[in-house]
């Protein structure tokens, strides 16, 4: 018998209302606890997302030696001048975290340190060859369990060389888990990526003064940073709202007929919008308010209002640009006019759960027409969904994703496996609540 708690959601009666405010940016956070911790001075962080992705971070690198002193408002991560860091001889538990282990695979390695990292059922059957190869090739000796997974067994690097390097994937992990490795290299970093993905790692080391540039040769656009480079604070850090958090409210106002909802201070970096992009051409009313910088990010209000929303065929240079916003986009997929067609998003089938597959089994239940592609799917759309009982499959993203279907069904949504929704959004359902969602949490049954 499983004991993971479930969701019993009610289809909505009324129109989302209010304004909420997402927690902050998961990327970022980690990103602000990893690079602050090998900083010479201290990094002054507000807004860092409590969730248990950043957690297992922050435990790994303190494990390892890091200071984190609690603030009235945020928290100081004291820097390696003050708490220089040192090889784990326990194991670091990433939990269900790829960004937490990819990340601090490559930190170790540039720091010249090692630890064995490894992580929940998930977490040990992601793909890790895809950073093991280009470290190896930098001289990182990685010992990693069969077919390429965790626990990674990172020895301490003596000396590591540069890299020039076509990445085979659109991957933030990957190529920050090079540049991170690469602080501690004698010659050039040099990547180029299929498409561009998120450059919070770029951002983050160009304010603490570490020098990366772009190069267009080879037929492409090069990222190009120079080996052996550290980081320089102090520094202040204001994490803003996680767009992929808002992007649950924002398939939610717009399927509910009569909605308006405001949500603040989210992280609009154009490298993570791209489900903005998508919910516009299907006909979605979305407006960006008050867009500002805050920390080096852009930053805007969001409102949301209700409108009827069109099938189209997905863009597949949207893919890296909303590569975790799938899941949520499949549900308004799934409740607009007309057909939906996704291409070139294998990558869905190997994050925390397989989303192509768990999603179109879920939507499958509730009444959609969905066919599987090996990269992507085709959603025919309807009017109202079913009822029933789904199965998160443990994926955060995913039972989120469903409970926000659940608003468009025409009886009681149940949403099994719902606990890794702390992962990344605890407060989620008490903020669907607050809009006028009715969302109960019950204990778990058998899976
Ligand atoms: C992330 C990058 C993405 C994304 C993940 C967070 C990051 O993964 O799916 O949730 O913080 O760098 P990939 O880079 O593997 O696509």
């Amino acid at each position: 018998m499983s004991t993971e708690p479930e969701y019993l959601c009610l289809p909505s009666e009324a129109a989302l209302s209010g304004t909420l405010s997402v927690p902050g940016d998961k990327s970022i956070s980690h990103r602000a606890l990893l690079l602050g911790g090998i900083a010479k001075g201290s990094t002054t962080v507000t807004g860092l997302l409590e969730a248990e992705d950043v957690k297992a971070t922050g435990a790994a690198m303190q494990a390892l030696g890091s200071g984190v002193e609690v603030l009235s408002e945020g928290l100081r991560v004291m820097g390696a001048d003050r708490c220089p860091l040192s090889t784990s001889t326990k194991p670091l538990d990433m939990g269900n975290s790829g960004t937490g282990i990819r990340l601090l695979t490559g930190l170790l390695a540039g720091q010249g340190l090692g630890a064995t990292l490894t992580g929940d059922d998930s977490l040990r059957s992601r793909p890790m060859g895809r950073i093991i190869r280009p470290l190896a090739m930098m001289g990182v000796d990685i010992d990693a369990a069969d077919g390429g997974r965790a626990p990674l067994e990172v020895s301490p690097a003596v000396r590591l060389r540069g890299l020039h390097y076509e990445m085979p994937v659109a991957s933030a992990q990957l190529k920050s888990c090079l540049l991170l490795a690469g602080l501690g290299a004698e010659g050039l970093i040099e990547l180029l990526e299929p498409a561009p993905s998120r450059d919070h790692t770029e951002s983050m080391l160009r304010a603490y003064g570490v020098t990366l540039t772009h190069e267009d040769r080879e037929g492409g656009r090069w990222l190009v940073m120079e080996g052996g480079q550290s980081l320089a604070g102090p520094l202040s850090i204001d994490v803003p709202g996680d767009f992929s958090s808002a992007a649950f409210f924002m398939v939610a106002g717009s399927i509910v007929p009569g909605s308006d909802l405001t949500l603040t201070n989210v992280g609009i970096n154009p490298m993570r919008t791209g489900l903005l992009d998508l919910l516009r051409e299907m006909g979605a009313d979305i407006e960006l308010l008050n867009p500002r910088e805050s920390g080096g990010e852009a930053v805007a209000d969001l409102r949301v209002r209700s409108a009827a929303l069109r099938g189209v065929d997905v863009d597949p240079s949207l893919v890296p640009l909303m590569i975790d916003e799938f899941p949520i986009a499949f549900v308004a997929a799934a409740v607009s006019d007309g057909v939906t067609r996704v291409r070139g998003a294998e990558e869905l089938r190997v994050k925390e759960s397989d989303r192509i597959a768990v999603m179109a089994e879920g939507l499958r239940i509730l009444g959609v027409s969905v066919t599987e592609r090996e990269d992507g799917v085709d959603i025919v759309g309807r009017d109202t969904l079913s009822g029933g009982t789904v199965h998160g499959q443990h994926d955060h993203r995913c039972a989120m994703s469903f409970a926000v279907a659940a608003l468009r069904a025409v009886a009681p949504v149940t949403v099994r496996s719902v606990a890794n929704i702390a992962t990344s959004f605890p407060s989620f359902r008490a903020s669907l609540n607050e809009l006028g969602g009715q969302v109960e949490e019950r204990g778990g049954t058998a899976p």
